[in-house]
């Protein structure tokens, strides 16, 4: 046994726990993950499994992202960016519920499975059903070889390495990585995106992990913070736009590790519902870095504060009236908006981290969870 736990620490290179270890990976798997395919230099992206059934995706009348949990809250930001960069119609499913609904398929619908362990049984079975009715299936998974690698006709792995950690951290921005080259390459080569914003773009994916070391190495200013909610009973998350998911992301997290009751929601929904719940024991956390949303979301930010909730935010550096309204802050470098949610994520991720081991909990295999879910 104490071989087991000296193994254990080793695999644990130095941190206390994988997921932890894995948090801090992240500069290294998404730079492995942009690795021999982005090229911000020449201004290509080379992505073979994509490239082969590129007409497709050109001229597909909509795309179906099918997956569940982490993986699903990837496809949501997915499904914003490619209607933006590539003006096609994308539709996020949860698989457990596509599976079972006798779905409209047409012949030429492309459908992207989302999957880190690539054995999740409701996304595999989605997928083999879509893939009878002459769907095309594009995989963007983690585990090469696995069941929907297999199943699918091409697709594009994630390269961030084996996932320990039940609650996925570094698997979820690989593939917001992949998905986000893939927006890329298909906007440039349908021409819907122009030569101008695809170059800043590439640019700006380039330099995400730089900017995530960044924000990792502000890791002791967000476990202060949560040394000081670690108590609340609830939290809310909120974000618009493109960091919508991003909020839905936060709270899964935190509920998954530290058994805090958490919801995310669409920043301008709270006045339908959430609101109500707003006192001044409820810690609200925005998404709140610089975007076409801003402005709508910092009045939204008002009306929490006038509600005496606790106002918590991702920000922009440089922000400096968010800074003034919120409680507390957690500071992201700029980017551009299509590329934020990948940087953005971070700091909720630690956040939700020193909370569950502020309150004990077993971070790397919560309750009741399991890595993969090979059953319905
Ligand atoms: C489980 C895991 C989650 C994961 C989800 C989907 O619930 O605990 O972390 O997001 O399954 O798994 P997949 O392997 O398909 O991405």
């Amino acid at each position: 046994q104490k071989l087991d736990l000296e193994l254990a620490a080793i695999e644990k290179g130095g941190y206390d726990h994988f997921m932890l270890k894995e948090i801090f990976e992240q500069p290294t798997t998404i730079y492995d993950c942009l690795r021999g395919r982005l090229d911000a230099a020449a201004g290509t992206i080379t992505m073979s499994g994509i490239q082969q059934y590129a007409d497709q995706i050109i001229n597909a009348n909509r795309i179906v992202i099918i997956a569940c949990g982490t993986s699903w809250h990837a496809g949501l930001v997915a499904e914003y960016i490619i209607e933006d960069l590539c003006r096609i119609n994308v539709e996020v499913e949860y698989a457990s519920e596509f599976r079972y609904r006798n779905p409209v398929i047409n012949k030429g619908d492309v459908i992207i499975a989302i999957s880190q362990s690539g054995e999740t049984a409701d996304t595999l079975v989605a997928i083999e059903s879509a893939k009878e009715k002459g769907a095309i299936i594009l995989g963007v998974v983690n585990v090469v070889g696995s069941s929907i690698a297999r199943a699918s006709h091409a697709g594009a792995y994630t390269h961030a390495g084996p996932e320990i950690g039940v609650a996925s951290t570094k698997a979820f921005t690989a593939q917001l990585t992949v998905l986000m080259m893939i927006a890329l390459k298909v906007g440039y080569m349908k021409g819907s995106l122009s030569n101008e914003r695809y170059r800043r773009l590439l640019n700006e994916l380039d330099a995400v992990p730089e900017k995530a070391a960044w924000v990792l190495n502000h890791h002791e200013h967000i476990k202060a913070i949560a040394e000081k909610y670690k108590d609340a009973r609830d939290f809310l998350y909120l974000g618009r736009g493109y960091n919508f998911a991003i909020a839905l992301e936060g709270a899964l997290k935190l509920k998954e590790i530290s058994y805090i009751h958490a919801e995310g929601y669409p920043a301008a929904e709270m006045k339908h519902g959430p609101i109500a719940l707003v006192d001044e024991n409820l810690p609200v956390v925005f998404v709140a870095t610089k975007d076409v949303y801003h402005e709508k979301v910092v009045s939204n930010m008002q009306e929490i504060k006038a509600r005496k909730g606790k106002l918590l935010a991702v920000i922009t550096e440089g922000d400096e009236l968010s800074k003034t309204i919120c409680d507390d802050v957690m500071i992201v470098p700029e980017t551009d908006e299509v590329i934020a949610p990948l940087i953005n994520v971070i700091p909720l991720q630690l956040l939700s981290y020193y909370i569950g081991v502020a309150k004990d909990c077993n971070v790397d295999m919560p309750r009741n969870l399991a890595k993969s879910v090979t059953v319905e």
